[in-house]
């Protein structure tokens, strides 16, 4: 059977995991969220009060756990060993540490062979930071989402209030445009546009909108699936 394999990467809260998550179900595929495989880390690494900085620390804690992504109807839930984090792995505290952890090179080997792994026999659209430049440097289609940081922050803010979490518009823009920052500049696998990326600015477009132009890009590709 053939597969197709879809990326896409761009800075904090551009929209990636809303539009991956209703291009997987449009089309019927595998939806892989690699950010939550950086914050269950984070997340125990933080019950476990592991040094951030110390990568050694931190791989040992990786090693001890299972992180698994499970594909549920209301979308992804995520599980480190049989506890369900799916929403313990949002809440601010792992946010404000989630970029110290995720630029250990060794955490990155570790986390970039398993999402490979999952996108090996399998149709994806796999979000992140370095999917399109290095996780599957041969996807189909590689789709680079941005936003302004204002609207961004906006998104964020509402999306917090939604859950209940704590948020403050101001602190929120800061976190990001730190994270962004952190992300962009780290040595192994930075955040960045892949050559062949096509940059989407979604400051004005709706989730509907960016869903349907990436779906778009994506229809030569579709046709592998036996889909219209
Ligand atoms: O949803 P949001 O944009 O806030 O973040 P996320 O996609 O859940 O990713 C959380 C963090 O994980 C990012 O800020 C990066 O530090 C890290 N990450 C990464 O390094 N590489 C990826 N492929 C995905 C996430
Ligand atoms: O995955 P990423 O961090 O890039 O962003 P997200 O979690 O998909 O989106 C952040 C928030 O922005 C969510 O609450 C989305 O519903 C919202 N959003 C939006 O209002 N307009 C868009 N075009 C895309 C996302």
């Amino acid at each position: 059977m053939e597969c197709i394999s879809i990326a896409i990467d761009g800075p904090a809260a551009a929209g990636k995991s809303t539009v991956a998550k209703q291009i997987a179900k449009k089309l019927g595929i595998i939806y892989v969220d690699t950010g939550a495989m950086y914050r269950a880390l984070t997340y125990q690494t933080l019950q476990e009060n592991t040094n951030p900085e110390d990568e050694k620390a931190v791989m040992e804690t990786l090693n001890k756990i299972d992180i698994r992504l499970a594909q549920h109807e209301d979308g992804q839930r995520v599980y480190i060993n049989e506890q369900d984090v799916t929403e313990a792995i949002r809440y601010p505290d792992v946010t404000a540490s989630v970029s110290e952890i995720a630029k250990h090179p060794l955490v990155r080997k570790k986390m970039v062979a398993a999402q490979q792994e999952l996108a090996k026999d399998n149709s994806v659209v796999m979000d992140g930071r370095d999917i399109g430049s290095h996780v599957l440097p041969g996807a189909d289609v590689k789709i680079f989402l941005i936003a302004s940081v204002a609207e961004r922050a906006k998104r964020r803010f509402e999306e917090n209030n939604q859950k209940g979490i704590p948020a403050d518009l101001h602190t929120l823009e800061k976190e990001i445009e730190r994270r962004d920052e952190l992300d962009s500049t780290r040595e192994a696998s930075p955040l960045v546009k892949a050559e062949d990326a096509i940059e989407l600015d979604t400051t004005s477009l709706s989730i509907n909108e960016v869903t349907e132009k990436i779906l778009e890009i994506c229809r030569p590709f579709i046709k592998k699936l036996g889909i219209r």
